[in-house]
């Protein structure tokens, strides 16, 4: 006899739900507070024994344990997951999520609605429509804009790539998704040496080849060179090569630098090719008074990516596609199938989604970032930006006035690159790597890495502090620096292996 309380969205469950929730935030905090840092104070693979020990069985057994295995799991995971709320997490552009969004963020496991047709979710497909139509007010679209919610930054700029492909092989030939290299062109995708791997693997994934991708350089504060974009466009053989887009960076994930929009743009229209912005990190200027004047130009834009689940503090996933037209969405992903939304339920009114996307059933992702703007306003967003943009703005001047310390690149939006001064400078890759290692294993301090180009064409092993936490004081940034100088010089005494 199954129990009435099984299913999330009947009133039993629902009752059951709230229990549990509470049940599970129990744990959860009691978890937390077993914690030092950000990461458990263990190595991998004590983490790997200690999970074995905690499911003997694995996680798949026939029969099952009820509640209470929920309740240890969530301690559990508490335990040992990363904390990103703790102020000293600053490795990822992976934000601590907002309670209001992880909270609204329920509805859409209780009433699993889908918004790839009307009928699968209606309100949800009703919400998105909203929320698109108020992001892209604020990057400055007009009327004819249009949207689509997608599972991340990468999976955005693929879809962008895809629409101008496709947009690229109809210049050519009046075909849809026809592939360029059939035409004997060889496709070209400009984007700054800064652009993000996806922009690459969209690409290969497209069929257009990784070395579709032409890198142009950047100036001294990480931003693409529009001459020199202009030259590259210059360059281009029309008999043999085809652009199909340029890809201009807004929030680079490193530097958080974001590439002259106005004049890249000039730039593209120009030569006639799409312009893409990559508006992953960026994103969150669109909400800060003090940081929007970064984007001007984003409304020249094609299309743009935005991830409210990094600028935003939403639980990934919350990636977003806008296009200035709306258009691009059909001529690429537009799409009637008999069983989901046949022309006649279309006309009707009986429309979902599922035209905008690469997917068919698609999570209500746009509740919990709705319920998050509701809430908190698009201020109460921007101030949290600006907030961590400070904490950015004392991290450069606490790294350039330490001795210990080397400034590579100060803040733009809320990332910091740095590197520890080892006494030995041939040692500098192995120590900067390995004291960022040390402190995962203490799990007391979580702090990014990166490698940088210099003049002479190496890559260097360099640091970087992502800070994303709106809460976190200037006297946590510091204690994070003193413990990668700690860390710095322990593994100097002791070697890199320790
Ligand atoms: C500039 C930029 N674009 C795209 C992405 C990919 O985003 P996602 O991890 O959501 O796929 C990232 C990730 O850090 C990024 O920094």
């Amino acid at each position: 006899m199954l129990e009435p309380d099984l299913l999330a969205a009947s009133p039993a469950g629902l009752a059951e739900l709230g229990r549990l929730v509470r049940d599970i935030a129990r744990e959860a905090a009691a978890g937390l507070r077993r914690r030092g840092g950000p990461l458990p104070a263990m190595s991998p693979e004590e983490l790997t024994r200690l999970v074995d020990e905690q499911f003997p069985h694995g996680v798949v057994p026939r029969a099952g344990a009820g509640r209470d295995a929920v309740l240890a799991l969530a301690r559990a995971c508490a335990e040992t997951t990363v904390d990103l709320a703790d102020p000293r997490a600053a490795a990822h552009l992976q934000p601590p999520s907002l309670a209001v969004a992880a909270a609204a963020d329920v509805l859409a496991g209780i009433f699993n609605a889908s918004v790839d047709t009307w009928d699968s979710g209606p309100y949800a497909v009703e919400i998105e429509r909203r929320l698109v139509k108020g992001l892209c007010r604020l990057a400055g679209y007009g009327p004819e804009s249009g949207g689509v919610l997608t599972p991340g930054g990468s999976a955005s700029n693929l879809q962008a790539l895809l629409i101008a492909r496709d947009a690229a092989a109809a210049k050519v030939r009046d075909v849809r998704s026809g592939g360029l290299t059939g035409f004997g062109l060889a496709p070209l995708v400009l984007c700054s040496e800064l652009a993000h791997f996806s922009v690459a693997r969209a690409c290969a994934v497209l069929g257009l080849g990784e070395e579709a991708v032409r890198t142009v350089p950047v100036d001294r504060r990480h931003r693409m060179r529009p001459e020199a974009l202009d030259a590259a466009l210059r360059g281009v053989d029309p008999g043999t090569r085809l652009p199909v887009a340029v890809v201009a960076t807004a929030g680079t994930t490193d530097y958080g630098s974001v590439d002259p929009l106005h004049e890249v743009a000039a730039v593209a229209r120009e030569h006639g090719v799409r312009l893409h912005v990559d508006a992953a990190y960026g994103c969150g200027a669109l909400f800060s008074d003090r940081l929007r004047p970064l984007l001007a130009g984003i409304e020249e834009a094609d299309t743009v990516t935005l991830d409210l689940h990094k600028t935003a503090w939403q639980p990934a996933a919350a990636s977003v596609l806008l296009a200035r037209d709306a258009a691009d969405f059909t001529s690429s992903t537009g799409l009637r199938v008999a069983y989901l939304n046949p022309d006649d339920d279309g006309e009707a009114g009986y429309d979902g989604l599922l035209g905008l996307s690469l997917q068919t059933t698609r999570r209500a992702d746009a509740l919990k970032v709705a319920a998050t703007f509701l809430a908190l306003g698009t201020d109460g967003v921007g101030g949290m930006l600006d907030a961590c943009h400070d904490l950015a703005r004392h991290a450069e001047r606490a790294v350039a006035a330490h001795p210990a310390l080397v400034l590579t690149a100060g803040a733009t939006l809320s990332t910091v690159v740095f590197r520890y001064a080892t006494r030995d400078p041939a040692a500098s890759d192995a120590v900067n790597g390995a004291l960022r290692r040390r402190l995962l294993r203490t799990g007391h301090a979580l702090v990014g890495r990166t490698d940088v180009a210099q003049d002479d064409g190496r890559r260097t092993v360099h640091l970087k502090l992502t800070l994303l936490n709106p809460q976190a004081r200037t006297t946590d940034v510091d204690d994070l620096l003193d413990a990668v100088v700690r860390a710095g010089r322990a593994v100097e005494e002791e070697g890199t292996a320790a």
